[in-house]
Parts: structure tokens; sequence; C-alpha cells
């Protein structure tokens, strides 16, 4: 796949939804910057996306699966982000249902997945699934609003690393590889395993987004995540559906 490299942009996953929504791109390819101006996070939030701190690419793709479907693709992003990270870090890196990336229960990452606004019988035409990554801490710590729960690859700040760039081209190069490894192969789900490996709430106590609160089970074969209840009932949540905290 073709990866482009770029300093600074407003936001890789809208560029890549604005070439394929325009026709200019029109087949997989890659966008990675190594600074937003304005970088989303789920459910219309900002995401902090400074040069000194972060990684930030998108990979579109023209899958022709359905939503239900889609929803598997982040969770392999998940996986091949949390392989690369440990192999250019050596940390443990845990995982979060559904989408988010930790590490000594820190968050250091986040996926968002959207998809071309048409679409036709329950298939979208397109897809971007982008990942943003904490590899640094900023100078000043981060901003207020995140610096309860946000964290950083690394414990040092860019300044003392050096080539920051090279670390990030081949941080992002490897994520990608993995990615698209897996990608060739599915609806195979062979990184299912490695996933649940890595999920670090199971058996912890959760609050759901409906309200409830319950014990994290584990996942079944769809990603959905097996939740327990004190009245002794047991849901499966889907990851389009319902989000956590802990
Ligand atoms: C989240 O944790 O809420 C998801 C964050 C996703 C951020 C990435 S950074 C690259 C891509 N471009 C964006 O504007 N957002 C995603």
């Amino acid at each position: 796949m073709n990866i482009e490299f770029v300093d600074e942009i407003s936001s890789t996953n809208d560029v890549l939804l604005e070439r394929a929504f325009s026709g200019e791109a029109t087949s997989e390819c890659a966008l990675v910057a190594f600074c937003q101006t304005k970088g989303k996070g789920r459910k219309g939030r900002e995401f902090y996306s400074p040069s000194e701190t972060g990684l930030y690419l998108s990979i579109l793709l023209f899958p022709k699966i359905p939503i239900e479907e889609v929803l598997k693709l982040t969770p392999l992003m998940a996986v091949a982000a949390a392989r690369a990270l440990e192999e250019y870090s050596k940390e443990q890196i845990d995982i979060k249902w559904v989408n988010d990336l930790y590490k000594n229960g820190k968050k250091i990452g986040g996926i968002l997945t959207e998809c071309s606004p048409e679409i036709i019988k329950g298939i979208p035409k397109y897809i971007v699934i982008g990942i943003g990554i904490n590899l640094f801490p900023p100078e000043g710590g981060f901003p207020k609003e995140i610096k309860d729960r946000a964290g950083a690859l690394y414990d040092k700040n860019a300044a003392a690393i050096g080539d920051i760039k090279t670390l990030k081209k081949n941080i992002a190069a490897s994520m990608i590889e993995t990615f698209e490894g897996y990608y060739l192969d599915f609806p195979n789900k062979d990184y299912l395993e490695e996933y649940r490996d890595r999920l670090f709430i199971i058996g912890k106590e959760v609050s759901i987004s409906d309200g409830r609160r319950g014990t994290v089970l584990g996942i079944d074969e769809n990603f959905g995540l097996k939740i327990g209840f004190s009245n002794g009932e047991v849901d499966v949540l889907s990851a389009g559906e319902v989000s956590l905290s802990l």
C-alpha cells in the first residue's frame, strides 16, 4: 500500500475521506502526519495532535463489506498498533475494548473508524481507519482535560530522543505492514486471540454508556463484549452501540 508522509495536516481521516469522496483516491493508501491541526476523536471530540507528542495516521480501504464486518477492522488496527509500539519500546501495550491503547493504565492511543456517507445495501463505498498515538509526554504535561487519563509510549520527551521523524516513520510503517498482512486475509480473524490477550479490562467492573454497571467477562467471536450484571444476566455489547468507562 502506498504510504504518504506529511509534516502537518488538518486531520488524516478528513483528508482521506475527502479524497475518496471526490474520486481523487480510488485505491488503498495510508496517510501519516507528524502533526494535525484539527485532529478528531470519537464522539465529536478533539484529538490532541501536536508534533512533539504524537503520530497520526489513517488508512483508506475499499473492503466492500457490511458495517457489522467493518467494526472488526478497528480491533485489527488495535492489534497491529500494539505490536508495533511494543517492538519499538519493549513496553507492554494493552487494549481497552474496543479501540483504545493503554500502557500502565494510561491511554496512549485511540482509533476512529469512519465510513463513506453513501452506504448501499449496508455496504459502505469506502472506510477510513485513523489512529493517533502519544509517543512522548508534552513538555508542560498534557492539557488539563486529559491529563488524568493520558499517557505516552516513552517516558522521555521528544527533545531527548533525537531523530523523532525517523522513529515515527518506522513505527508507522511497521503498524501499516502488520495491518495489511491481516487485512489481506480478512475476514479470517487470526488476530482475535491476540486482541483478547491484550484486553486488560477482563474481570473489571465498568460503567456502560447506557447507564448500567457490570463486570467484563470476555469477548465473543464477533468482538462483542460480554458483561455480567449483579442480577445474574449476561449481555453482549456491540462496539457500534456503547462505550465503556473504568
Ligand atoms: C479517540 O480516542 O477518540 C480516537 C482518536 C483517533 C485519532 C486519530 S489521529 C489520526 C486520525 N485523524 C483524526 O483526525 N483522528 C484520527
